[in-house]
């Protein structure tokens, strides 16, 4: 793989696992310094640092909730008295708690509201913060660099995942704002937007053939997405190949915003 991070580092909230200890590894793969950080769960964590490290790459794991402005700080203090500041910022943490709309409780309307939204409003602000306290670094043509996970379902409506759906609505809007905001200090901030990627978020939906064979047929391309889908396009949205790319969403979904459904009907 190219080393297109060398010499960056990298932030990524919500990395014990999933898309996020993913995004980690390929961040690492691409040369860059990598905190891995975790919620609830340091043995996976502290493990992907470890990996990283044994492979010559070098990583650490932080403890933080991101939906609380306290621990976030501590998190960002961690990482710039360990690695001296930031270049990258994944801001990934998210969870489900999926429900029927009449079910939906007030506490998961707003568990998923504050990790997944208000967590990144959190971590992207203090990312903000502290590409401007240390000013440009030659490692990059941008002061900073912002990523934030949304999903596709920043775009497909979800029945039964209204808090869900709704947080990653949220997040394509102040993504947009705070790009078109902080474009003009040469800090680029973009989304993701995964579809089905194989994870324990969504396991259900493909670890049965009969769940992969309903889930596929959302998905034009004709496979589940991997995490390294995911990684590749965080590292390419961190490096300076995508130097002009500010306020866009890269969807990285085999076609799911396609509208499949429409292909022999409508
Ligand atoms: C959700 C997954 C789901 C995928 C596609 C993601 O954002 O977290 O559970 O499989 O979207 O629907």
């Amino acid at each position: 793989m190219q080393r297109s991070l060398e010499g960056q580092i990298a932030l990524v909230t919500g990395a014990s696992s999933g898309i996020g200890a993913g995004v980690a590894q390929s961040l690492a793969d691409a040369g860059a310094k990598v905190a891995i950080n975790y919620h609830s769960h340091a043995e996976p964590a502290e493990k992907l640092a470890a990996e990283i490290t044994a492979n010559g790459g070098d990583a650490f794991a932080v403890a933080a909730d991101v939906s609380d402005e306290h621990e976030t700080d501590a998190m960002f203090d961690a990482v710039v008295k360990r690695y001296g500041t930031v270049d990258i910022v994944v801001a990934n943490s998210g969870l489900q708690k999926d429900a029927r709309f009449t079910e939906l409780t007030l506490d998961d309307w707003r568990r998923v509201i504050d990790t997944n939204l208000t967590g990144q409003f959190l971590t992207a602000q203090r990312a903000v913060r502290e590409f401007q306290r240390r000013g440009p670094r030659p490692v990059s043509k941008a002061l900073g660099k912002i990523i934030c996970m949304s999903s596709v379902h920043e775009i497909i409506p979800w029945a039964g995942h209204v808090n869900y759906a709704s947080s990653k609505g949220g997040i394509q809007m102040m993504m947009k704002s705070l790009a078109q905001e902080v474009a003009p200090l040469r800090i680029r901030v973009n989304s993701i937007a995964p579809g089905a990627i194989r994870t324990p978020i969504n396991k259900d939906a493909w670890d049965t053939q009969e769940a992969l064979d309903r889930l596929l047929t959302l998905v034009p391309y004709g496979r589940v997405g991997e995490v390294e889908d995911i990684g590749r396009a965080a590292v390419w949205l961190a490096s300076d190949d995508s130097d002009y790319v500010i306020g866009t969403t890269l969807c990285v979904d085999g076609g799911m915003t396609l509208y499949p459904g429409f292909a022999d009907n409508g």
